[in-house]
């Protein structure tokens, strides 16, 4: 489903440039799990946004289902990333303003699916009843906790039943307790929706749940 060909990432800079990412392929197929770990700076965020389609490489290409996604144009990106991508940030990315339901529900309202509003509140209310928000939906990003924003971040992804999932360290933030739920709940979508999940992450339980794990040092698959 996806296929990433020899990646690199380099950041022009003085004296010498930077290359975060130094041949990396990987293919993921439609269902799998897949955990990424590997030390701070390895390149993991940089990774799973290249094959999110949210930073073009310096070098390779990435596809999803056969589509070459830096190849088309960012209209074309923007409408795969609605549709069939959910991505959880690092650090959350939610929108200042917005409450965490219109948070959640955000991706739907910008989808062409023609999701009604007051069904779109509804599985808004569901995902953050899911992930124990049950009573934060008219809060602020700046009225919540870390980990309330990152649960916010996770409902605000599997809106649109995406057929791929993005999670950048999902529980990194989260109490143990927490942290199970979201993977449950992460885990449950995989299973009920065939959906791929690509997760990086420190922590063992999810890696011990995935049907692969990847490590990357240094910007390369090792
Ligand atoms: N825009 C940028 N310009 C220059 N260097 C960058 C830029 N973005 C990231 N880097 C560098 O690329 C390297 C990899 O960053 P990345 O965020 O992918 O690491 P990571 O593996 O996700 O680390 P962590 O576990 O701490 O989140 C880091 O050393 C970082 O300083
Ligand atoms: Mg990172």
């Amino acid at each position: 489903m996806i296929v990433a060909k020899n990646i690199h990432k380099i950041y022009k800079q003085s004296p010498a440039d930077l290359h975060v990412l130094n041949g990396v392929s990987l293919n993921i197929d439609a269902g799998e799990v897949m955990a990424i770990v590997g030390p701070s700076g390895a390149g993991k965020s940089t990774l799973l946004h290249i094959l999110g389609g949210l930073d073009k490489p310096s070098k390779g290409n990435v596809s999803i289902d056969s589509d070459d996604v830096y190849r088309m144009n960012e209209n074309a990106r923007a409408g795969i990333r609605n549709k069939k991508i959910g991505f959880v940030f690092q650090f959350y990315h939610l929108l200042p303003e917005f409450t965490a339901l219109e948070n959640v529900i955000l991706p739907g309202m910008i989808s062409s699916d023609g999701f009604e509003e007051e069904d779109l509140k509804r599985k808004g209310r569901q995902l953050l009843g899911r992930v124990g928000l049950k009573n934060r939906e008219n809060h602020r990003p700046n009225e919540l906790s870390g980990g309330e924003q990152q649960r916010v971040a996770i409902a605000r992804a599997l809106i649109n039943e995406p057929k791929i999932i993005f999670c950048d360290e999902p529980t990194g933030n989260l109490d143990s307790e927490s942290g199970k739920g979201v993977i449950n709940l992460l885990m449950e979508f995989n299973a009920n929706f065939n959906q791929t999940l690509v997760i990086v992450t420190h922590d063992e339980g999810i890696a011990s749940r995935s049907s692969r794990v990847v490590h990357i040092r240094d910007g390369a698959i090792v």
